[in-house]
């Protein structure tokens, strides 16, 4: 590809980054690095890696930022919350929120802070069509993310919240937080995992603001949500882990025929598209946010994501459409936050006939191993449906649920234009791995010979 001189950093050019600890994963460089090329633009997005600890690293850093002459940064993972003392101004929500993911430095050095991530969310949610006005809503996470979408859900007009933190005394202080907020709302703290079957409710809105789930971190595998605790299909399903785009838990959510399942990416590039209008004084460039944001495929979602080489293939237009339309309404609770102007770019994949080849090997090892992944969670659940079963005395073998269950496989198989022959066989396989598991369970190893024979 021929060089931007346009990207290559000189004396003039602007500076901003992305301030946090454990950033190495992010795509906002990606994102906007890509956005000031196309335009044209003398800038750069720079990674600003600062240590959590000792907590004098931060305010060290904003000195530097300041010296350095940076025009501002965005601000994520651990520092969101903390980094309020250390600014002069809050703009927007950032206040209310009390989290702040983007600052600036004006030219007589004060920092000011606002929040982009409330409105990324809450525009994202009314992009899916999705109604909030009168809905129950759960919230996984308490940390600066949590802040921002229990504040654009509690505003849009949620009617009751369900907050659950690992760390369960962050949990109560921020539902102390928003009570003074929304005195009329019904908010309240769950304890982490065990409480949460309590508060699901037929059409809860489910968010993760955890960072469970994000590849490349040791709980890339684990969901933010008991194993055993299904979804319902009135259920709206949101992960702001947008690495990788399915993650496990939206994969369950999936699974379990949820009415929309919905990934952290519009989130992101929408956050993205609003800072960088803050920064530069230009209106906000939805559409090459999302274009710069659609170049990141599947295939290119491992370690080295940015080194490839780029050609374009026309992806067909279905982002128009609500996925979850039997949510839309007009009315809905969100209010609008940003004149979009958004078509689906081209989805970039490597160049030439044969060049190709090993980034979507690639996507294929990718999607094999979460395959695998998968199936280690289906049997997980289908061990602990054994010892259930086991206990009550039920037999292993239910031809009910299991016609039902071959229904869902020919549901999901005719929507996903997959041959029907070949879901069924996979199906039959599974079925028949699964009994011999239960059988297991409830006769234990000495009858595994037998229990093997079951499903063949
Ligand atoms: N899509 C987007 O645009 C977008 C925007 C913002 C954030 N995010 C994502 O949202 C996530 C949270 O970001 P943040 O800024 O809120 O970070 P943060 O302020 O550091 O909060 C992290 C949250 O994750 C929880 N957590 C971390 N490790 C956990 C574990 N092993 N088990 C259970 N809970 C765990 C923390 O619980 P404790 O309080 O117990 O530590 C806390 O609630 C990140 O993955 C980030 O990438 C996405």
């Amino acid at each position: 590809m021929p060089l931007n001189t346009r990207t290559i950093p000189g004396g003039s050019t602007r500076l901003v980054g992305l301030i946090g600890d454990g950033i190495r994963l992010s795509y906002s460089f990606h994102l906007h690095n890509t956005v000031f090329a196309e335009l044209g633009m003398d800038w750069v997005y720079l990674p600003i890696h600062v240590n959590a600890r000792p907590q004098e690293e931060l305010e060290a850093a904003l000195r530097g930022l300041r010296a350095l002459g940076f025009v501002g940064a965005n601000v994520t993972m651990p520092f969101k919350s903390t980094v309020l003392e250390h600014l002069d101004l809050l703009q927007g929500d950032a206040l209310p929120i009390g989290a702040v993911n983007a600052l600036r430095i004006e030219p007589d050095g004060r920092f000011l802070g606002i929040n982009t991530d409330a409105p990324g969310f809450t525009a994202d949610m009314k992009h899916h069509g999705v109604v909030c006005r009168d809905r129950p809503a759960i919230v996984l996470g308490a940390g600066g993310a949590a802040r921002a979408v229990t504040y654009a859900l509690l505003q849009a007009g949620c009617s009751d919240l369900a907050i659950s933190n690992r760390t369960s005394e962050r949990a109560q202080e921020l539902v102390s937080h928003l009570g003074r907020l929304f005195p009329g709302a019904r908010i309240r703290s769950t304890t982490w995992m065990d409480g949460l079957p309590s508060c699901v409710k037929p059409a809860s809105i489910i968010v993760n603001c955890t960072s469970v789930g994000m590849a490349g971190t040791p709980t890339s595998h684990q969901l933010p949500w008991p194993a055993d605790l299904g979804f319902q299909q009135g259920h709206v399903v949101v992960d702001l882990v947008y690495r990788p785009e399915l993650t496990p838990f939206l994969a369950r959510a999936q699974a379990d025929g949820v009415a929309l399942a919905m990934g952290g990416r519009g989130m992101l590039y929408r956050q993205a598209a609003l800072s960088f209008a803050w920064w530069t004084g230009r209106s906000s460039p939805m559409a090459q946010m999302r274009r710069a944001m659609d170049s990141i495929t599947p295939s290119l979602e491992g370690e080295h994501a940015l080194e490839r080489e780029h050609t374009s293939l026309t992806a067909p237009d279905t982002s128009s459409q609500p996925p979850g339309g039997m949510l839309h309404d007009s009315s809905d609770g969100f209010s609008p936050v940003q004149q979009e102007s958004e078509q689906r770019g081209a989805t970039q994949l490597p160049a030439g006939p044969r060049a190709g080849l090993p980034a979507l090997r690639k996507g294929i090892d990718d999607l094999d191993r979460r395959i695998l992944q998968l199936l280690a969670g289906r049997m997980g659940l289908v061990s602990a449906i054994g010892r259930i079963k086991s206990t009550q005395g039920l037999d292993v073998h239910d031809p009910r649920r299991e016609d039902a269950v071959r229904e869902r496989w020919a549901q999901i198989a005719r929507s996903q234009r997959l041959p029907r022959d070949l879901a069924m066989k996979l199906l039959d396989l599974l079925l028949g791995a699964s009994r011999s598991l239960q059988l297991n369970t409830k006769e234990g190893p000495a009858s595994r010979d037998s229990a093997a024979g079951v499903g063949s």
